[in-house]
């Protein structure tokens, strides 16, 4: 079947898949949403698949969805992994010209890259991205394109994801066995940080958190670069659970009453009121206040933000973000950019979706359950065609590869 110009983002979720069809449109420079369909998926948690039969159903049904939908099928898809098994480093890499020509090619900046990769990588780990921080010659830093120019010594900085090969291969295998071909995996926090933060933010230092159900991903960028990320195992479903276990309800409603009354900072209790609960057993119903509920979810707030604290400060980048952006669901409850700003020491905090100069699309896109889905095709479509490179399989060796040329090509926009 011919290969359509459609590219297709696939965000795998802890609860459900998000994904977005979009295409380039050549004459305004921007990219297109055409459709997306968010659905819940009960075969992955955590970003790893616990029913392969369950997750390819759920696969099916959404991408054969947008299929229906734009009447054209996909022609490229990009998925956005997630999951505690991830884990990023940077690295520096070198490579020595020793031609009598010294001008810097294509092969030698690859060459330096893979000396970059060459790290102890845990047994049954893959490399997922590899993205290029910068390049120096001959001690110079702050060169984004070597290529034609002369030098001795090539030196580049990159930041590396490393993920379970298993968790890996099993998310591939979920995704194509209705038919589907993974034209690659990126890191999702690293798509969703260049879409979301500007290159101010990026430059003067910033966290971004991606407050998702069952992960909280977390990214340092400093002086433009992304220095660190770490995905943590824990998010906003913890608070569902805690209003579920003290108000005596179904995690449904629980997750209701969370979406629709829960605050974070006490401000934002707007007025008093009280809320109707249903028991367990749906046969009677007791009434709460507004404030109690926030009694319940601040503590918790509190504890998911102490985490995020923790974390950042055993990265070794401590104190080095001034600003930070939140994304996901849970970045949707009043107070949590108070809370962020209060406990993280941040100078201020917003809430981030991808930008609406960006992409061409209806309003309900431009929101945190479709960025993700949305900054994967809109990182792609600012680095590379992909008429080299299309994979049947997402096996070890071709992936690293495949992704090393295919980035390199696109360098030139993480260069800062
Ligand atoms: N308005 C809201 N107020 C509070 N929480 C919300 C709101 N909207 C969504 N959430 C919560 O956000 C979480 C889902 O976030 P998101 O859609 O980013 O997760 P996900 O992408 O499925 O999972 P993950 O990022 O953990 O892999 C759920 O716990 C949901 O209840
Ligand atoms: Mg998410």
């Amino acid at each position: 079947m011919a290969k359509t110009n459609i590219v297709a983002g696939l965000d795998v979720g802890s609860e459900k898949l998000t994904a977005v069809a979009a295409v380039q449109d050549f004459e305004t420079n921007t990219l297109q949403i055409l459709a997306g369909r968010s659905i819940a998926c009960t075969g992955v948690r955590g970003g790893v698949v616990s029913d392969i039969r369950k997750t390819s159903a759920a696969v099916s049904y959404l991408l054969g969805g947008i299929e229906r939908d734009i009447g054209k099928n996909i022609g490229t898809l990009l998925v956005g992994v997630r999951g505690a098994h991830l884990e990023s480093f940077c690295n520096h890499g070198t490579y020595n010209i020793s031609r009598m020509d010294k001008e810097i090619t294509q092969t030698d900046m690859e060459l330096a890259v893979e000396n970059a990769k060459a790290m102890p990588i845990k047994n049954d780990n893959e490399i997922v991205n590899v993205i290029t921080q910068g390049f120096s010659i001959d001690k110079q830093r702050g060169i984004n394109n070597p290529e034609g120019m002369e030098g001795s010594l090539l030196e580049v900085d990159v930041h590396i994801t490393t993920g379970s090969s298993t968790h890996l291969n099993n998310l591939a295998k979920a995704i194509q066995r209705p038919g589907y071909k993974i034209d690659n995996m990126f890191y999702g926090l690293v798509p969703l940080g260049e879409s979301v933060l500007t290159p101010e933010e990026k430059e003067i230092g910033s966290m971004i958190i991606d407050f998702g159900g069952e992960t909280m991903s977390v990214g340092l960028y400093i002086n433009g670069i992304l220095k660190f990320s770490h995905d943590i195992p824990y998010g906003c479903d913890l608070i569902t659970s805690d209003l579920s276990r003290l108000l005596h309800t179904s995690r449904q409603h629980a997750r209701e009453i969370k979406e629709k009354y829960g605050v974070a900072f006490p401000t934002f209790l707007d007025e008093e009121g009280e809320v109707s609960v249903t028991s367990l057993d749906g046969r009677s119903t007791h009434n709460i206040t507004k404030s109690y509920i926030l009694d319940i979810i601040q503590p918790r707030v509190e504890e998911l933000f102490e985490q995020i604290q923790r974390c950042v400060a055993a990265s070794g980048y401590k104190d080095s973000a001034v600003v930070g952006v939140l994304t996901g669901g849970g970045s949707q409850m009043p107070g949590m950019t108070d809370q962020a700003v209060n406990i993280l020491g941040l100078k201020e905090v917003r809430r981030g979706v991808v930008p609406r100069d960006l992409v061409t699309a209806p309003d309900e896109f431009f929101d945190p359950v479709y960025s993700t889905a949305l900054s994967l095709v809109l990182y792609d479509s600012n680095n590379v065609d992909y008429d080299d490179y299309a994979r049947d399989n997402y096996t070890k060796g071709a992936s690293v590869f495949g992704k090393l040329g295919r980035f390199l090509k696109g360098w030139d926009i993480f260069g800062g």
